[in-house]
């Protein structure tokens, strides 16, 4: 309900979201809402003609918020609002200058992430995506004793890479397999967390040298752009396996091919890539030692709803001039 002669602030919604965060928008009454209703992101021309005059931007991690979305939207824009825990796509500098708000969305989705990146470590080292394609396609001969060996997380040393919440949560549910040593490299020692659950500060050239499953869960920043690359892949064991939940651009990408191809390291299990999607064609796709998902990390329904809510939630309290639950600090 619009207040007598008020008018409400105008939002833009750049995808169809889920129910829990559109509910949440709309039972609010307090903004005209606009919404990109398609599963399939908004082309950027009409993201550019929607957002003018517009107060919030509710948007995803496939849009790309720069000084040109910012100008297009003009000085009205108080609140942006992204559903994902990453915001490598907003131009935080732009945004900064121009007193505009940043909302976020850490912790709803750090089960699901953790989750899903246990079960991409599972089916890059047990091989599992090979090993179906060779059962349904006449591969399963008679038990071999050397056919499709992997390799077992039991005694074995798990390397983060960008120790946070995520990270923690993997940790977690790593242990009960039977992990002898944690390992970890961050911009700086993070000794609470560390202590936690029992993880030791290493070099970056260590966390290489020393992991069996080395796993990426650092932000996308310009420190950790490209910092998985020849030097990193060349100081690995030659069993070792390489898994990345983060962002795609965290890695270079031509050097992991080279280096799988080369067995300088066993296996890469992907989530993310650059770009996304992979095209069909793209070299990763023929080898059978790195198995590629489709960013599906936080990919549950539940964990989706919570993100839309969040965000949703975010976005009321920045427009109306609240703390939002989740901000980023700017
Ligand atoms: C995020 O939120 O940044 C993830 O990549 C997708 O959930």
């Amino acid at each position: 309900m619009k207040a007598a002669g008020k008018q409400l602030p105008k939002i833009y919604v750049t995808r169809r979201i889920p129910p829990d965060g559109i509910k949440i928008l709309q039972q609010s009454g307090s903004c005209e809402i606009e919404q990109w209703d398609s599963d399939d992101p908004v082309p950027r021309s009409e993201l550019l003609k929607k957002v003018a005059g517009i107060q919030g931007l509710y948007c995803l991690l496939t849009e790309k918020i720069d000084k040109e979305v910012l100008d297009a939207a003009g000085p009205s824009l108080k609140v942006i609002s992204t559903m994902s825990v990453g915001y490598d796509h907003l131009s935080l500098d732009d945004i900064k200058k121009r007193g505009i708000r940043v909302g976020f969305t850490p912790d709803v989705l750090t089960e699901a992430v953790a989750e899903l990146t246990v079960a991409l470590l599972l089916a890059t080292s047990r091989r599992l995506i090979e090993a179906v394609d060779e059962a349904r396609s006449g591969g399963w001969g008679t038990w071999k004793p050397l056919w499709m060996c992997g390799s077992g997380i039991t005694g074995s040393t798990v390397g983060i890479l960008g120790l946070g919440r995520i990270g923690e949560a993997i940790i977690n549910r790593l242990k009960p397999f039977g992990v002898k040593k944690i390992l970890y490299n961050d911009i700086a020692p993070r000794h609470e967390l560390a202590a936690k659950i029992s993880a030791e500060f290493v070099s970056l050239l260590e966390l290489a040298r020393q992991s069996d499953f080395l796993l990426v869960c650092c932000a996308l920043t310009p420190d950790t752009h490209g910092v998985c690359n020849k030097q990193l892949f060349s100081n690995m064991k030659s069993n070792a396996i390489f898994i990345n939940t983060s962002r795609g651009a965290v890695v270079n990408q031509e050097d992991l091919y080279q280096a799988l191809v080369s067995k300088q390291i066993a296996a890469a299990g992907l989530d993310v890539t650059v770009p996304e999607p992979l095209p069909i064609n793209h070299p990763l796709f023929k080898l059978k030692n790195c198995v590629i998902l489709p960013h599906i990390a936080s990919a549950t329904v539940e964990t989706r709803n919570a993100m839309a809510a969040l965000a949703a939630n975010n976005l009321l309290a920045g427009l109306k001039g609240d703390a939002m639950p989740k901000e980023v600090p700017l």
